[in-house]
């Protein structure tokens, strides 16, 4: 294993997208474009399966120091009311384009910290959505919650706006770790909450732990794990720790490179960590996720309708989901499209009644037929390479996979694509084959986080 991953441990996407976001092609995309195919995909699709929504609130109290998401650090409030003014404006804009009620099936709220915001915020937010939506009758809302700051009263209000889903960022229990990626945070914290979701009538559970975080060893994941098994959350998401300082104002410092564990050292955190889970009634599902056998994202996996967006995983899929507010990205099947990232530019372009949209990509049919192989593999684990052949074709797709084979990372029958459990620790590189787009234009310089 060790000789695999010294020799696999590259940088690569971690595939939310196809293409991915440093691949768009910006010369023949536009927001009338995008716009034209997110209606035509709209109108096939709302009133059969619904479409999903998801909100970013970008603010969060304190800047944790391993962070890689899209964030604004402020402890000023009064951001919150101009910045929800903002986000029903932008929805406006979309249902009045769209010309018919949308059904909203997922609607999903991150960040930065949606438990930033007030509960009144809260409750304005999503019934302004409402008041020009309907509602799908399996619809399935879900949030992100900081241990450190949801309040009871946080849970209660959102529960009883119809979500039934939360994830809380946990990232590690070991009071090193915490200090070295600025984020104290009692078991304490993190028990009352989910007691109280428990309590409330969420359906599903899910904590954020990460491995490869500065000062991480063998012991303080145990320990780690055992306190999340105490917990007994639905589902876990058991990250790899993504380590891209050069992403401008990601805050990702406070510890030197030479703290943090890597490769091998790194990858053991994660077995340790995937054996416990394991024995204690958790199902490794696609990539980092677990989930117990009760839980909808299990089911999906067995059924093979699990799917894979800007998100992560989910268990159901819907053809348009739009996405709301700075650096939120939307998708329509057929074309992706990102929001402004700075926050207050966003909100001048809402103010002046335009979409947000600064980039996005018009997928073409090589695309989709790609984008489906590796949302088949990254998912699933398997996919039928008869429906790569007319893009890549049978010669050059074996070669590029002949390496995978030799280290029995896949094996193909009938020229089916299967990823062996020991190709499941490598199954971005295993994605990269079929990326087009990377592979015509590798980069000089790194974009991505390493595959392991
Ligand atoms: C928006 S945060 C969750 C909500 C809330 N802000 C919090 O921190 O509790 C989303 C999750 O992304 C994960 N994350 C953020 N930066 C990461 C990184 N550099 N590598 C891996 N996972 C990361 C963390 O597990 C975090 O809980
Ligand atoms: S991990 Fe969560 S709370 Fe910390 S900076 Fe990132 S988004 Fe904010």
């Amino acid at each position: 294993m060790s000789s695999l991953i010294t020799k696999y441990n590259i940088p690569g996407p971690r595939y939310t997208s196809y293409p991915t976001v440093p691949y768009w092609n910006q010369e023949s995309f536009s927001t009338d474009l995008w716009l034209e195919r997110l209606k035509e995909n709209f109108k096939l699709t709302n009133l059969k399966e619904g479409i999903s929504i998801y909100i970013h609130l970008p603010f969060c109290e304190s800047l944790c120091t391993f962070c890689g998401c899209h964030k604004r650090i402020t402890k000023r409030h009064e951001v919150e009311a101009p910045y929800i003014d903002a986000l029903l404006k932008e929805w406006k804009l979309y249902v009045d384009f769209l010309g018919e009620k949308p059904v909203v099936k997922e609607l999903h709220l991150g960040g930065g910290t949606p438990t930033f915001f007030h509960c009144n915020e809260l409750e304005r937010l999503i019934n302004g959505i409402f008041k020009i939506a309907g509602k799908h009758d399996q619809s399935e809302f879900s949030f992100e919650g900081h241990p450190n700051n949801t309040t009871f009263e946080h849970l209660q209000t959102l529960r009883n706006l119809g979500f039934d889903r939360v994830s809380f960022g946990v990232q590690d229990y070991d009071e090193r770790v915490q200090k070295a990626i600025h984020r104290i945070q009692p078991f304490e914290k993190v028990q009352q909450v989910t007691e109280w979701s428990r309590s409330l009538g969420y359906h599903s559970v899910s904590h954020d732990i990460i491995y490869g975080l500065p000062f991480q060893t063998t012991e303080s994941i145990v320990k780690s794990i055992e306190k999340t098994s105490v917990l007994d959350p639905d589902r876990i998401s058991f990250y790899s720790y993504a380590h891209v300082p050069w992403i401008k104002g990601n805050g990702q410092r406070g510890f030197k490179d030479s703290d943090l564990p890597k490769n091998e050292e790194k990858r053991n955190l994660y077995e340790i960590g995937r054996q416990m889970l394991e024995q204690n009634g958790y199902f490794e599902i696609g990539m980092d996720h677990f989930a117990k056998e009760s839980d909808s994202l299990y089911r999906s996996f067995q059924n093979n309708t699990l799917h894979r967006n800007f998100m992560g995983y989910t268990s159901s899929k819907t053809t348009v989901m739009i996405g709301l507010g700075a650096s939120s990205i939307s998708d329509c099947e057929t074309a992706f499209a990102q929001n402004e990232k700075n926050i207050e530019k966003y909100s001048e372009l809402i103010h002046e009644n335009q979409f947000p949209v600064i980039k996005g990509h018009a997928l073409t049919n090589e695309d989709l037929i790609l984008r489906k192989a590796i949302l088949e593999i990254i998912c699933q684990f398997q996919t039928d390479l008869n429906n790569v052949y007319p893009v890549i074709n049978k010669e050059e797709i074996t070669n590029r996979l002949t390496e995978f084979l030799n280290d029995d990372l896949i094996f193909i029958n009938n020229d089916v694509l299967t990823v062996t459990e020991l190709g499941k620790t490598f199954v971005r590189n295993i994605c990269m084959s079929f990326d087009e787009h990377l592979i015509q234009n590798m980069p000089d310089t790194q974009l991505f986080s390493m595959t392991i």
